[in-house]
């Protein structure tokens, strides 16, 4: 049977995050430069965004570029930031016809003028849009975010707007470049790594991971619906017994 008709559309995650992994190895092993893999990539992003907004997921986060990705050949990075210019520049019309908001976390400010400020112009564009909420994460590192947060709140105490023991959870949360968004129930990694490589520490506590050896520019529809399957098989436990559970939704 398709994965996709088996999934149950009432007990989506709202929120889905990837770590779109394995372009440099796709390319390899097809005998091309790592570049080609990452534009082949782009068709699995259009994909992959497609089917989660046809699915109903509210969010889809993709991790992009990590700030550790700077440490790469300034030929691939360089690449890979006029990639994204073309391909934003390139998806508006689609993401407008799709109703879908783009967003981004990271820090945007350290991107080259162009890449910022396409866009700069795609978020503007698409802000009204509600069908489903794309966050590209770019020049992303959770370390790098936490800090940031703990360095505004840590003003909010020094200028005396906030006491010490008022910081809660909630807090830290809505000094988080995600504040407003809710945590990913689900985070998929591509490509056979095992690892989160600084992306979304906090927001993934309880996240049920799945991961997958199929390369990014190989991840079709079907594998994204699969990872959505497995999403479901799976008891969401969040400290309390297997019983208690059972026993809770008689
Ligand atoms: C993911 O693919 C894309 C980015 C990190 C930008 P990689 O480029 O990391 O591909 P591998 O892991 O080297 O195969
Ligand atoms: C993680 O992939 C970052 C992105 C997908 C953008 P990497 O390929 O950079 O991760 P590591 O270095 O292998 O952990
Ligand atoms: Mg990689």
């Amino acid at each position: 049977m398709e994965p996709g008709s088996q999934i149950d559309i009432n007990r989506l995650p709202r929120h889905v995050a990837i770590i779109m992994d394995g372009n440099g190895r796709w390319a390899k092993a097809h005998g091309k430069p790592r570049v080609f893999g990452h534009r082949n990539g782009v068709k699995s992003v259009r994909e992959v965004t497609e089917a989660a907004a046809e699915i109903g997921i509210q969010y889809l986060t993709l991790y992009a570029f990590s700030t550790e990705n700077w440490n790469r050949p300034a030929t691939e990075v360089n690449a890979l930031m006029s990639l994204l210019v073309q391909t934003i520049r390139k998806e508006i019309r689609t993401l407008q016809e799709n109703q879908i908001r783009l967003q981004t976390i990271g820090d945007c400010s350290r991107l080259p003028k162009k890449t910022a400020a396409a866009l700069e112009e795609a978020i503007e564009a698409t802000r009204h849009n509600e069908r489903m909420t794309l966050i590209l994460a770019l020049n992303y590192s959770a370390k790098w975010e936490i800090t940031e947060a703990t360095r505004k709140i840590a003003k909010h105490i020094a200028d005396a707007s906030m006491l010490p023991e008022q910081i809660t959870e909630q807090t830290i949360a809505e000094h988080l470049n995600t504040a407003g968004i809710p945590d990913p129930e689900l985070l998929i990694r591509t490509s056979g790594e095992t690892r989160i490589s600084n992306f979304l520490l906090w927001q993934i506590a309880y996240s049920e991971l799945v991961f997958t050896p199929v390369m990014w520019p190989d991840f079709r529809r079907q594998h994204f619906q699969e990872a959505l399957l497995d999403y479901q098989h799976r008891e969401r436990r969040f400290g309390k017994t297997s019983d208690q559970l059972s026993s809770q939704n008689v």
